[in-house]
């Protein structure tokens, strides 16, 4: 017998990975949500965390939309402000999509397809509104004659994209692009009202399509939204909009968080960061704290790059030999172990993907502690037996832990590794996203891991292995800057073919020519250990994001 009180004991332990936890239609009440963080942006152009596209799904609806469904089908997006999904001719390169009748901006205009042009257009003004994602850009412009955005080429520029009439859009793409369909899901595409643009600063005042509007944000202090009167039910067959506000308290420490979570002062941790160590303690000896709890995998992959262009790492054999090296159990360990570290892996689809294999290409013994043999022989032949010195990339914290990890592993094999702490804030843009850093200092190895944009295998591969993709600039997610014309053909090839189970098996040859390099040692597909309270009702982890959706959600009582 429990002395806990059966009312309080949750669904269960990840209840809500792969299903809902406890459904209900009920409307009304207030969702409270919490986080340590503010929102990157409230303008749908310029926001980039996972979390906060979450939070869109409330505020604004786009041509297609993922699905409020916890299985397999929600990685799929279906027509939300359009009609059906994008129809495609001409080879997967023109899209055309029809609106909906009757869909209005909170202020009560409707909303056009050139609303949704607008919004297109805004992604092209990097330099007022970045923050982003910018896939629209290369496929839409023209290098002959680049568009800079509305606000200096004003509306008329961009002849790629098509309003034959207040409900017609028309994509004419420079190549084809199979996963149009999910672009057209970002939020970034979101329409805005040209009438209430005010470029910077739109995200203060921002229009909505969505179930809610922004009543009010204290920036780094509280976000509070309410229904959107303009909202229309009918038009909308994604959302069920249950809760009459969604209060959202920022900027709390992480354990006062966990704690007051816990205590059922909030509903759900909206920035989806996880339970910290105290909680997951606390969690260990307390099985109704436990049944509320949900460990899915985020679809991010944590990986080390191997960088060819610094020497001795131009020599394939050395990279092997690094690859052997790794004690794949230290690394998971350093990671946070299996619940809140993730699952160890050998490949580097996540495994919600059709293309996701078992591969593994460079055995690390029967423990997978590394197989130091086989290290030993491939740097025999890369002429280096005694192993050799080389600086690894990281940032201090969690990554610092596993810079820590690979060094003593490779240091088995003779490879001597100094750490390089590089800037937290900076990691991406301008540190192990900037070719030029990794240069100045000469990483041979960096840590690093990877979230898709939109859960495709070319969402998730393409930046991180397309030559075309490089940014030289900074913001550059191939980091080990590989340009094999294989590896960019065969995703070239993929991106022309319709038939998806053709697709599946392309991606596979694209993965194993990939991990032929030896430039990608992926150590885990990360999890993450997320508290579901009571109050809330339809939760769980929407596939597309990894994270709760907010969206879906109601409380049980009124508050
Ligand atoms: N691709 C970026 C990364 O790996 C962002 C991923 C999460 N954000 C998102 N909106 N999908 O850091």
């Amino acid at each position: 017998m429990s002395d806990a009180p059966k009312l309080q004991e949750g669904a269960g332990w990840n209840a809500g990975v792969g299903a809902r936890v406890a459904p209900s239609d009920r409307r009304g009440g207030t969702l409270r949500l919490v986080s340590s963080a503010d929102v990157d942006s409230l303008d749908p152009a310029r926001t980039y965390y996972v979390w906060v596209w979450l939070l869109q799904r409330l505020l604004n609806r786009t041509l297609m939309a993922y699905p409020t469904d916890p299985g397999p089908a929600g990685l799929v997006p279906v027509p939300d402000l359009a009609e059906g999904p994008g129809v495609a001719s001409d080879g997967n390169r023109t899209w055309t999509y029809r609106l909906r009748e009757g869909v209005l901006f909170d202020d009560g205009t409707p909303v056009t397809s050139a609303d949704v042009r607008y919004a297109v257009q805004r992604i092209f003004a990097q330099d007022v509104l970045p923050g982003g994602p910018t896939y629209l850009v290369p496929l839409l412009d023209d290098p002959d004659r680049p568009y800079a955005g509305p606000y200096r080429d004003g509306v008329d520029g961009l002849p790629s994209v098509l309003t034959p009439d207040p409900r017609t859009i028309v994509f004419r793409l420079r190549s084809p692009f199979s996963d149009f369909d999910h672009l057209m899901a970002q939020p970034c595409v979101s329409p805005v009202p040209r009438h209430a643009d005010t470029g910077a600063r739109y995200g203060e005042d921002p229009r909505c399509t969505g179930p809610y509007r922004v009543a009010g944000h204290r920036p780094g202090g509280r976000l509070l939204l309410e229904r959107n009167p303009h909202w229309d039910r009918a038009t909308d067959p994604v959302r069920p909009a249950l809760p009459d506000r969604v209060d959202v308290t920022i900027g709390l420490d992480p354990d006062d968080m966990d704690e007051r979570l816990t205590a059922g002062e909030f509903d759900i941790n909206l920035e989806g960061r996880g339970l910290q160590h105290a909680a997951q303690h606390r969690l260990a000896g307390d099985p109704v704290l436990r049944s509320r709890t949900d460990n899915p995998r985020t679809s991010f992959l944590h990986f080390v790059s191997l960088q060819p262009h610094i020497p001795p790492f131009d020599n394939i054999h050395v990279r092997r030999a690094v690859h052997h090296a790794a004690d794949k159990v230290l690394l998971q360990e350093a990671r946070g172990g299996p619940v809140t570290g993730g699952d160890l892996t050998t490949a580097l689809f996540p495994p919600g993907l059709p293309s996701h294999q078992a591969l593994d290409r460079y055995p690390t013994g029967p423990g997978l502690r590394g197989d130091l043999d086989a290290a030993r022989a491939e740097l025999r032949a890369a002429g280096l037996p005694d192993g050799f010195d080389a600086v690894i990339g990281t940032q201090r914290g969690k990554f610092r832990l596993v810079a820590d990890a690979v060094v003593e592993s490779v240091a088995r094999v003779g490879i001597r590794l100094t750490v390089k702490e590089l800037d937290v804030a900076t990691y991406f843009s301008q540190g192990a996203g900037s070719p030029e850093t990794i240069r100045k200092h000469g990483l041979g190895m960096i840590v690093t891991d990877w979230g898709a944009d939109f859960p495709t295998e070319y969402g998730f591969l393409a930046p991180l292995v397309d030559g075309r993709l490089i940014r030289p600039g900074g913001g550059n997610w191939n980091i080990a800057e590989l340009d094999d014309p294989e590896v960019n053909g065969l995703i070239d090839t993929v991106l022309h073919t319709a038939d998806p189970a053709t697709r599946t098996d392309l991606w596979r040859e694209v993965e194993r020519r990939v991990m032929d390099h030896a430039v990608i040692l992926p150590l885990v597909h990360d999890k993450t250990l997320h508290y579901r309270g009571p109050r809330a009702t339809n939760v769980f982890v929407h596939p597309a994001f990894g994270l709760y959706d907010i969206q879906a959600m109601g409380v049980t009582e009124t508050a």
